[in-house]
């Protein structure tokens, strides 16, 4: 074995992140960690790696370490190349920096790993999450490392870039590395472990060769799920919430649909066909060439900027939760009531204790932090926590169209499941709501209607419930019969 803990504990403040846990990964293996949110993963791989102590247990590592950490740790104001090259820059005679070489260098090493469509002179503020993803990617493979440790690798990767880092993965694992990391996506798992470990509150409860989902679930939880989606037979759609028209914005090409209230609108595709174009529009963030949109049915109005966006009730909640931003030394519930604060404040008046017992609501309803008091600072809640606090806090705003962009990505399995209940229950209140997800089962099992879109234009509309993932993927590359 090349990476053994044994009875590792590890505290912060008041919670035990890990109790008497222990796992062995060998050479030549990829060995998964799963487990719902705040189970240890991260802990247990910051102890591994050496980044934190643990308090009680022995650790032993052999060789030479790479960590691509679940929060990324690019510097935003400095460029790809500047980040990618940091721990070993070209350097000139003198042991200065050569600056003027860092972009091509930085350059080769990105196409080395096929990691292309990265300019290494952006700053990394400006790339999207995915990209930001491969760049922490590639600075970890580039190290040639005998263990590795990925934490959520793929939670902000796009379908194709999932597929490129598995090549990475296996090619690694052949040549005798040892690959650790963590996912929330069963499927992922199945395809590319070895072996899986099973973390529930802070220790191991299993390690197995096979596994099906059902079982894992089970271990993670120690309960069995009901049905994954909800019925949404008897939530009859209404009048109209949104009108789209002729929409051509960044890679959208003459959008034109309909979204009422009480309906789940899916938008599927194949990954990068427009769908986050049409979100970032759909909340005033694009600017488009042509057409546009309205909300509201009788009393309709013109959408431009996000200020109108907010204006008409449309809440967006999207995919960079991280940059999004939780106010990490801030108390859960503050974070949680910020969007709506704005909102009541306006009104001219903070109802606290209405206020305290919506949060207190949706945390439940979430389980943000595993029942955790919402006093307690965000910054201590795991990664899945604190995405779900992102979304807890646009859920809690009272708008009438939620614009949802991959809501469940990073959040564990039970989870998930509550967060389909949820949006059905918005659905059953009257809400409007447009869904995108990476996970096409999701769209395929959540939605009354899904559109597909491809090179930027709606290519079929599907009437739900589709069922399956493969009716909206045959959808996607489809030739469409008018084009
Ligand atoms: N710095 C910290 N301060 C306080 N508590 C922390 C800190 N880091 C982690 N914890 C707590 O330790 C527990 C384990 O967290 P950890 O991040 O290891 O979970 P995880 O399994 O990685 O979850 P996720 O799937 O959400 O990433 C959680 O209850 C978390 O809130
Ligand atoms: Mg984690």
């Amino acid at each position: 074995m090349t990476v053994v803990a044994t009875g590792v504990g590890r505290a912060f403040g008041g919670v035990q992140a890990l109790r008497d846990a222990s796992f062995a990964a060998r050479p030549g293996e990829i060995h998964a960690l799963a487990g719902e949110n705040g189970a240890g993963k991260s802990t247990l791989i910051k102890v591994l790696c050496g980044a934190i102590r643990a308090d009680t247990g022995t650790v032993t590592v052999e060789g030479r370490i790479a960590t691509a950490f679940q929060e990324l740790s690019l510097l935003p104001d400095l460029t790809v190349a500047e980040n990618l090259l940091l721990a070993a820059p070209p350097r000139g005679r003198l042991g200065l920096v050569r600056r003027g070489r860092l972009a091509d260098e930085a350059a080769l090493v990105l196409s080395r790993y096929g990691a292309t469509g990265v300019d290494p002179r952006s700053p990394a503020r400006d790339l999207a999450v995915s990209q930001k993803q491969v760049v922490e990617l590639v600075r970890v493979l580039a190290m040639e490392p005998d263990v590795v440790f990925l934490d959520e690798p793929t939670a902000a990767l796009a379908e194709r870039e999932v597929d490129w880092l598995a090549g990475h993965m296996r090619r690694l694992r052949d040549a005798g590395a040892c690959v650790i990391f963590t996912s929330h996506r069963w499927r992922e798992i199945e395809r590319l472990a070895d072996r899986v470990t099973v973390f529930r509150n802070g220790t191991d409860v299993a390690t197995r060769e096979r596994l099906t989902e059902e079982e894992a679930i089970t271990l993670m939880t120690g309960r069995t799920l009901g049905a994954t989606y909800p019925d949404i037979s008897g939530i009859v759609p209404g009048e109209n919430a949104l009108t789209v028209s002729g929409l051509t914005s960044g890679r959208l090409r003459e959008v034109s649909f309909e979204l009422r209230r009480g309906e789940i609108l899916g938008v599927g595709g194949l990954a990068g066909q427009g769908q986050r174009d049409l979100f970032l529009t759909l909340f005033g963030a694009g600017k488009p060439t042509a057409g546009g949109l309205s909300a509201g049915g009788s009393r309709a109005r013109a959408v431009r900027q996000p200020r109108d966006a907010i204006r008409a009730g449309i809440a967006y909640v999207p995919e960079d939760r991280k940059a999004e931003g939780l106010l990490l030394h801030l108390s859960i519930r503050d974070n949680v009531a910020l969007a709506t604060l704005a909102r009541r404040s306006r009104a001219g008046f903070i109802r606290q204790r209405a206020e305290k017992a919506a949060v207190s609501g949706i945390a439940a309803k979430l389980d943000i932090g595993a029942g955790r008091s919402t006093a307690q600072a965000a910054g201590t809640l795991s990664g899945g926590n604190q995405q779900k606090a992102v979304m807890a806090r646009w859920l809690l705003t009272d708008a009438d169209v939620f614009l949802l962009y991959d809501v469940t990505r990073g959040v564990d399995a039970a989870t998930k499941h509550d967060i389909y209940h949820l949006i059905a229950d918005l659905a059953r209140d009257g809400k409007a709501i447009l869904f995108y997800s990476s996970e096409t089962e999701e769209i395929a099992g959540l939605c009354h209607r899904v559109l597909v879109l491809r090179e930027g234009r709606i290519v079929s509309e599907l009437r739900g419930p589709v069922g399956d993932a493969e009716t909206i993927v045959a959808a996607s590359i489809r030739e469409p019969a008018d084009a």
